[in-house]
């Protein structure tokens, strides 16, 4: 089973120069929850974004196009098929980002774990449409982070309709 997790503005943006648009301390502990004894997949350049690498806990893999390139505590994929036949197919393996890993595996994908972040930020990378007519909201929970920001989120998982 492949699932996608992502928070995202409200024009669908996920990032700028190479970071998080937020920090959001409250979905980064709900991020840690639902990854943590699963894989995490995601392309070379959320890999360099990473504070701390590898994602402990979690077994780590990196798609690159760069021949024999090697990441200290994961694993590297040549391409999105070559990460996929990685994982069992009675696991749960997150992808992780960023946006062209996410654009490449939503034809794939099971299930997202969307983050609504109820807010318009400046980004350079966005997340693709959430199709109505492909994807249904299995469970919706609304949320105020803490102070100082309050931002108002919304967590939203969705299946396939079919
Ligand atoms: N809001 C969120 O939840 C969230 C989550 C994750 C990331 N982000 C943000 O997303 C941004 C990064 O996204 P991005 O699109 O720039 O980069 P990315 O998807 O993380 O990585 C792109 C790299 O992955 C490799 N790659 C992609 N497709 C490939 C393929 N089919 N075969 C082989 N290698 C492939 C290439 O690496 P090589 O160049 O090494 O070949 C490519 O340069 C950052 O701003 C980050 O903070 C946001």
């Amino acid at each position: 089973m492949i699932s996608i997790i992502v928070a995202v503005s409200e024009d669908l943006g996920i990032g700028k120069g190479n970071d998080l648009l937020w920090h959001l301390p409250e979905d980064m502990k709900r991020f840690k929850r639902l990854t943590t004894g699963k894989t995490v997949i995601m392309g070379r350049r959320t890999w360099q974004s990473l504070p701390r690498k590898p994602l402990t806990g979690r077994r780590n893999i990196v798609i690159t196009d760069i021949p024999g390139e090697e990441f200290e505590g994961a694993e590297s994929a040549a391409s999105i098929t070559d990460a996929a036949s990685k994982c069992k197919k009675d696991e749960e393996a997150f992808i992780i980002g960023g946006a062209s890993i996410y654009r490449q595996f939503m034809p794939l994908a099971d299930r997202l774990y969307i983050t609504h972040v109820h807010k318009k930020t400046p980004a350079d990378v966005f997340f693709p449409e959430i199709d109505p007519k492909i994807w249904k909201v299995i469970e919706r929970e609304d949320f105020k982070a803490s102070e100082p920001d309050r931002i108002l989120y919304t967590y939203v998982i969705y299946g396939r309709r079919t």
